[in-house]
């Protein structure tokens, strides 16, 4: 049995989950449920980004203590990743002390490769970080996510010495080592990794009060990198525990903009801390909203809950997995999301399912338990290893398709009209069997859903009641 660790990226908790934080989430499901039908032993982690200026701020806004507004926010987290049906095994929190004092153990360890350095340049305050010269001359000088001006900003700062690794990083990548998907990311990377600054890994105390404070210097206090990127190790235990059953991550699930951080300061950390570098990581696209950036003054920002609660977690998920690309930028509207339910999830799964099984249950035709399904394809075996899980969908529902084609065509309701019994039960009992096939491989997409079909399709045939799908 393979023990396998799949990663999430820690949402900020500077407010409720936006829409995007589900894909993350999504994918790593899909693929948790996916080793879990390999026989593998699987870990999935979840946890929360909880420190930083933003959230202090936010939080002194809402008039609420700093740690009772996280508190708030993460049960928030909590209960959107329940809706979604996502079954994380671990959980961090990087206000929790065990995580604080194991990052500190971890910044202890990198020492050698940390030292003190002056910062002269630019800074965004919205986006709480360092502008290149190159970026400000791009940008004119105003920040594009924030409409705002570029401060100039001189301070100490510790600083993660990146080149000590860069050689390593760049041949792990060239070598397959460490992937990073999709294709045009790894080249993106290889590209960044080249003229990579050595990062500034704290900042001083006056200017960042809530973070984690950096071992042996009162004044400087822990800026997100060390302390974010360390969850998928201080989760498992490390450095108090041997984590080397479950390490490394066999895929770790980020978005585009945190890739860089992904991708060139976290295998460096590795690195620096001598251990195995993740073997994939899987870079997602952003959710646009009819093509635009979703954004509070644009008004177009969707509530992910509301969406879950319209058609329930396999509606979304469906629509998150399938519709939004797996490495693009995609759209979210609610007219192309009520489209693909009523079309595609009503019409080609939950009627296939409502026709079959009235007409076997009316026609006593079973296949008990004679059916074998714990089969992958090949195919679907390489789009899911390459973590092409929008294209392993598509792949599932053109087998749904061809089922609801094949219907049409064989019309075994003629054949029980004309008394062909013999003729009838083949049908249905292939038609049938190449269903719970297909559902087999849905499982990991669609788990609510394919529980459900299972049992429909058990001894005795039970059409379900209310249709799967059910439309307004
Ligand atoms: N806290 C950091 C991550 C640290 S991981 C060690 C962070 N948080 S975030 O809340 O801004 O983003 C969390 C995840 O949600 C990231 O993978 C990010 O890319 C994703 N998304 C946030 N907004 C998004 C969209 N509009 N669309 C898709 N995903 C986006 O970054």
């Amino acid at each position: 049995m393979n023990k396998v660790y799949l990663t999430t990226a820690i949402p900020y908790v500077n407010g409720k989950p936006h829409i995007g934080h589900a894909i993350d989430y999504c994918q790593a499901d899909v693929c948790a449920r996916y080793y879990i039908l390999l026989g593998d032993e699987v870990r999935l982690q979840a946890g929360t980004d909880e420190h930083g200026t933003k959230i202090y701020q936010k939080a002194e806004a809402a008039g609420v203590p700093v740690q009772q507004y996280v508190d708030g926010n993460v049960k928030e987290f909590k209960d959107f990743i329940a809706k979604l049906g996502v079954s994380y095994t671990d959980f961090v929190r990087t206000t929790g002390p065990d995580h604080e004092r194991r990052v500190q153990e971890i910044w202890q360890k990198l020492r050698d490769h940390i030292y003190m350095g002056k910062y002269e340049g630019w800074y965004c305050a919205g986006c709480e970080r360092y502008i290149t010269q190159k970026e400000y001359d791009e940008n004119n000088g105003i920040c594009p996510d924030h409409q705002k001006p570029y401060e100039k900003l001189e301070e100490e700062n510790y600083y993660f010495r990146i080149s000590d690794f860069k050689e390593q990083i760049k041949a792990a990548i060239e070598n397959g080592e460490m992937r990073i998907l999709p294709e045009f990311r790894r080249k993106e990377i290889l590209r960044l990794l080249q003229d990579s600054p050595d990062v500034s890994v704290s900042r001083p105390r006056e200017q960042l009060s809530w973070g984690v404070d950096v071992p042996d210097d009162p004044s400087q206090v822990m800026y997100v990198w060390i302390d974010a990127l360390s969850n998928y190790l201080t989760v498992l235990g490390y450095p108090d525990e041997d984590v080397s059953e479950w390490w490394p991550p066999v895929a770790q699930f980020v978005g585009k903009d945190i890739l860089r951080f992904h991708a060139i300061i976290w295998p460096a950390m590795l690195s620096g801390l001598g251990l195995p570098l993740p073997r994939n990581i899987v870079a997602h696209g952003f959710i646009l909203s009819d093509g635009q950036k979703m954004s509070k003054s644009l008004g177009n920002v969707v509530d992910p809950v509301e969406v879950l609660d319209r058609h329930g977690p396999d509606a979304f998920r469906y629509y998150f997995l399938r519709h939004i690309d797996t490495f693009n930028d995609s759209d979210f509207t609610w007219e192309k999301y009520e489209n693909a339910y009523n079309n595609e999830l009503a019409n080609d799964l939950g009627n296939l399912v409502q026709r079959l099984a009235t007409l076997a249950a009316k026609n006593d035709v079973k296949i008990g338990n004679d059916t074998n399904v714990a089969k992958l394809p090949d195919e679907y075996a390489e789009l899911m290893n390459n973590y092409e899980l929008g294209k392993c969908f598509d792949y599932v529902w053109g087998k749904l398709q061809e089922l609801n084609r094949r219907i049409d065509e064989e019309k075994p309701w003629s054949l029980a009209k004309n008394g062909e019994k013999e003729k009838l039960d083949k049908c249905l009992k292939s038609l049938m069997r190449d269903l719970l096939e297909a559902n087999y491989l849905l499982s990991p997409f669609l788990p609510d859903t394919a529980e459900k079909i299972k049992g429909i399709f058990a001894d005795p045939i039970a059409p379900p009641e209310t249709p799967l799908f059910p439309k307004d």
